[in-house]
């Protein structure tokens, strides 16, 4: 899908899209080699649009143990499905994420292009709950969430007990420039971590 078409979609709703332009590559690159840190077992995105972060992510081959994408437009939905026949692409909201059956024992690694701060908050206030009890749920899990706030300003504050924001990097090539943020546990934070 291209730019224009993109921000035709945002012209149609804007709090859910949030943006004017997909992920840039270079910050569709900047999360997959966040993700790639780690192992990371069950990979979620969630608002994953026209797949920009996608196909960042699924390049390469990443020795994830299932992949599963989460996209509320219907339109985009099916976009993703035509252009990742091999990813389970749901067409639903991020607030059902948690609903997902994932092995016990699994690490979860969750990737969310939701904008926070533009989306209905009763819609954006389940879809964090939803997602902080995956992942609080599945020992060794994470959050990867960029946003396009200032860059010292955290996704949103309600974090767990035990758990931190870790920010990864800011990407100024990009439509507007974004922060990339990690929610983890203190304990496995990466030495360089704040
Ligand atoms: C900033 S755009 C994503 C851009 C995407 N990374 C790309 O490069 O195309 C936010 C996406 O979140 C989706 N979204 C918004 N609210 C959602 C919700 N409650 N559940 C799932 N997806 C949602 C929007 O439809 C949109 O595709």
């Amino acid at each position: 899908m291209s730019s224009l078409a993109f921000a035709l979609r945002c012209l149609r709703d804007p709090r859910r899209i949030g943006a004017i332009a997909p992920a840039s590559k270079a910050l569709a690159q900047t999360i997959a080699k966040e993700v790639r840190r780690a192992d990371p077992g069950v990979l979620i995105e969630v608002g994953a649009g026209t797949g920009a972060i996608t196909r960042a992510l699924a390049a390469g081959g990443l020795a994830s143990d299932r992949f599963v994408v989460i996209e509320r437009d219907p339109d985009f939905a099916r976009l993703l499905r035509r252009n990742f026949p091999a990813l389970e692409v749901l067409n639903r909201c991020a607030s059902s994420v948690n609903s997902l059956v994932v092995d016990a024992l699994s690490v979860v690694t969750l990737v969310s292009s939701l904008p926070l701060m533009s989306m209905p908050k009763a819609e954006a206030r389940q879809s964090v709950e939803a997602m902080l009890a995956l992942i609080t749920r599945q020992p060794g899990s994470r959050l990867i969430q960029y946003t396009y706030a200032a860059p010292h300003l955290q996704p949103f504050k309600s974090v767990p007990p035990g758990w931190r924001w870790r920010r990864v990097a800011s990407v100024w090539i990009n439509l507007p420039p974004a922060t990339v943020w990690s929610l983890e546990p203190v304990a496995h934070m990466a030495p360089h971590a704040y």
